[in-house]
């Protein structure tokens, strides 16, 4: 049996119809699916196992404000070893069970001053740092076209929604380009003015892999990050894993408040 073959086993309901990548300290979404089917990683064939603390590790399907959707609890990095191949695996499984809209999520170094730690981010575009692409390699037909077009990588009309949404909770959403960088190490603070000269609002260590994947398969895509901290150089203090789990801890609800809205609107 394949990914798709056994989720398909294990779903009890309607089949879900929104992807959502939960990031570093952002799974608690997950807990509010009703009538959740849990799929640990390990069970499903070909998925490694998430090995990041703060990472769950599991499939969670069931029902968020009325939509059926699909929620990894943890993600798979590039940095932890796995080949770009794994770390979009999941995307291509959503593909698989048709599903056609991508929600990710992700814990981000701020970049641009004027942001603060606690902020939530609607990413608008990104940056590929990465060095590679999950796309090379013989092209896969039966997932995209050799050469997709990257120019709307996250829905402009599905954006604008989610900042409507944001508005009138009264939820600080600010908007920016996302750089994705393999990490692990956090980067040096010429390494952040240079993202900054090059475009980039905040940077992380997921995400671009996965939105390329998204969009080789046709989906539409939402991004959204959780400011958890400034990038390195910006205050005068060193960059923790504990802080990044501190603040998301902290932005939680408006976080919780935001996705459930958007899901809510399909
Ligand atoms: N840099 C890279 N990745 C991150 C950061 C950062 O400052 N914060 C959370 N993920």
């Amino acid at each position: 049996m394949n990914a798709k073959e056994y989720i398909e086993s294990r779903l009890e309901g309607p089949k879900p119809e929104i992807g959502l990548i939960l990031g570093s300290g952002l799974g608690v979404l997950a807990d509010e699916i009703e009538s959740p089917v849990v799929i640990p990683y390990k069970d499903i064939p070909g998925f490694p196992a998430s090995t990041v603390a703060g990472h769950k590790g599991q499939l969670v399907i069931g029902t968020l404000e009325g939509r059926t959707v699909l929620a990894m609890q943890g993600r798979f990095h590039f940095y932890e070893g796995y080949s770009m191949d794994l770390v979009t695996k999941p995307v291509r499984v959503m593909q698989e069970l048709g599903m056609e809209k991508l929600l990710v999520t992700n814990a981000a170094g701020g970049i641009n001053e004027a942001f603060e730690a606690g902020n939530l981010m609607l990413i608008t575009d990104h940056i590929n740092q990465f060095g590679t692409n999950p796309l090379i390699g013989e092209n896969q037909d039966e997932h995209g076209p050799r050469f997709p077009d990257m120019s709307e990588a996250y829905s402009r009309a599905w954006g604008s929604k989610a900042a409507a949404a944001a508005r009138n909770r009264g939820i600080t959403l600010r908007e920016g380009v996302y750089v994705g960088t393999t990490g692990p190490s956090y980067e040096t603070p010429a390494e952040v003015r240079m993202l900054r000269t090059l475009g980039g609002d905040a940077v992380g260590m997921s995400t671009v892999p996965e939105v390329v994947a998204a969009k080789h398969g046709g989906m539409e895509v939402l991004g959204i990050s959780c400011i958890s901290n400034m990038a390195a150089g910006i205050l005068d203090q060193p960059l923790t894993h504990d802080e990044v789990m501190e603040t998301t801890e902290k932005v939680k609800q408006d976080f919780l408040t935001l996705v459930k809205d958007i899901i809510s609107q399909g």
